[in-house]
């Protein structure tokens, strides 16, 4: 009775069985996976959060799809603030990005369009894209001292189906921003085959030397879709609270703006309290990224010192995000590792396949875990590495 698109293989695999018998053992567990900001000591404003929640006005529904103007005039200062200019009339308040994926997938795809995305990449992707119909293909990113895209895989990859290509700035987990000439050839390749970008910006602001990278909304080079959210930029993913731009060449920005007025006036999902909230929120971003940059630097620094007296494992360049990808000898499944790794150690990072990794060898570890957990799980697990 039920979909096709919901049998998914829901029995739990090898790896998450193991953590929750580690766990239901109450065994102590090093966890270098976590994602969850607001479960790893950062210090959050909690007065100036709370009081930004009991906003009188919002005792009146005035619903708007596009959600309050004030919330976007919020977010359109948040690029003006990185000298990109936005127009409120090109934003959409969503719950989340993943919702703000599920309005350009339905605007977009009819059932089987197929959608690019890079491999390696975050793994919600696929449940994304099966919800709503969508055959997703890989495009390779490639490493050579830093990773780039590898266009001419990508463009081989696309078909009449293809509707879009996806863009992660900078991408999770291998922490690589697209560069100008990156973006100017995916410009290129979306403007002459009528393919929209859809740049997933969440890690934007967290650039390791602090320099500010080109957002891709204001790109007028191609149909393009940007989607960003507080719940990494400001650290508050309870909140559910992110964004939608539709940007490019009229007229097909006008056509997309109409089309997405209906999508997002069928549901009005945003609730107002935390519209009302959303200029508070985002000001709680620099107190926020401050911290998370500091300890991403600080682990970084930590992993580098423990690196280098030894060549079992290494890491690859990171450029930005949340995390660190290492690499190993691969002469196990990088899963056996990780299982050793918890079982010996009570140490637990990913293995390279959660995220798409084309090859054993890969493990990637959170860089926003407590420093001292990082320092002590990255030591124990470099002695099993040995
Ligand atoms: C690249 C990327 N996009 C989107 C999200 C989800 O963001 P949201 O909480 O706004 O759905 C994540 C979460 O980890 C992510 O890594």
């Amino acid at each position: 009775m039920f979909a096709k698109r919901t049998n998914w293989n829901m029995t739990p695999n090898r790896l998450s069985e193991a953590l929750a018998a580690h766990r239901a053992a109450g065994k102590p567990l090093l966890d270098l996976t976590v994602s969850n900001p607001t479960e790893c000591g950062f210090k959050y404003d909690s007065a100036a959060i709370l009081d930004a929640l009991r906003n009188p006005a919002a005792l009146s529904y005035e619903p708007n799809p596009r959600g309050l103007e004030s919330a976007r005039r919020a977010v359109a200062g948040y690029y003006a603030d990185r000298e990109e200019h936005v127009s409120v009339e090109d934003i959409f308040l969503t719950t989340s990005t993943s919702e703000a994926y599920s309005y350009v997938f339905r605007m977009l795809c009819d059932p089987g369009d197929e959608v690019l995305i890079p491999s390696p990449s975050y793994p919600l992707f696929d449940f994304l894209a099966d919800i709503q119909d969508v055959r997703l293909v890989r495009y390779p990113l490639l490493y050579d001292h830093g990773w780039q895209i590898d266009f001419h895989a990508l463009e081989q990859a696309i078909t009449p189906r293809t509707r879009g290509v996806i863009v992660v700035h900078p991408n999770n987990p291998t922490g690589h921003f697209a560069k100008q000439a990156e973006m100017a050839k995916l410009n290129s390749i979306c403007s002459a085959r009528e393919m929209a970008i859809i740049a997933d910006e969440v890690f934007l602001d967290f650039s390791l030397d602090g320099t500010r990278r080109a957002s891709f909304a204001a790109n007028r080079g191609a149909p393009t879709f940007t989607l960003s959210g507080l719940s990494k930029i400001s650290g508050l993913p309870q909140m559910k609270a992110a964004w939608l731009i539709a940007g490019g060449p009229q007229p097909w920005k006008r056509e997309a703006l109409a089309r997405l007025e209906v999508i997002a006036d069928t549901y009005l999902s945003v609730n107002t309290p935390v519209q009302l909230a959303i200029p508070k929120f985002l000001e709680q971003r620099h107190a926020f990224q401050e911290q998370l940059m500091s300890r991403v630097r600080r682990n970084l620094a930590e992993l580098d010192r423990l690196l280098a007296p030894q060549k079992v494992c290494s890491r690859l360049a990171v450029e930005g995000g949340w995390c660190a990808v290492l690499r190993v000898l691969a002469i196990r499944s990088d899963e056996e590792v990780v299982l050793e790794l918890l079982r010996s150690k009570g140490v637990y990072i990913h293995p390279g396949h959660f995220y798409d990794f084309p090859s054993e060898g890969y493990l990637i570890v959170s860089l926003i875990t407590r420093g001292e957990d990082f320092a002590r799980g990255m030591a124990n697990a470099l002695i099993l590495f040995r």
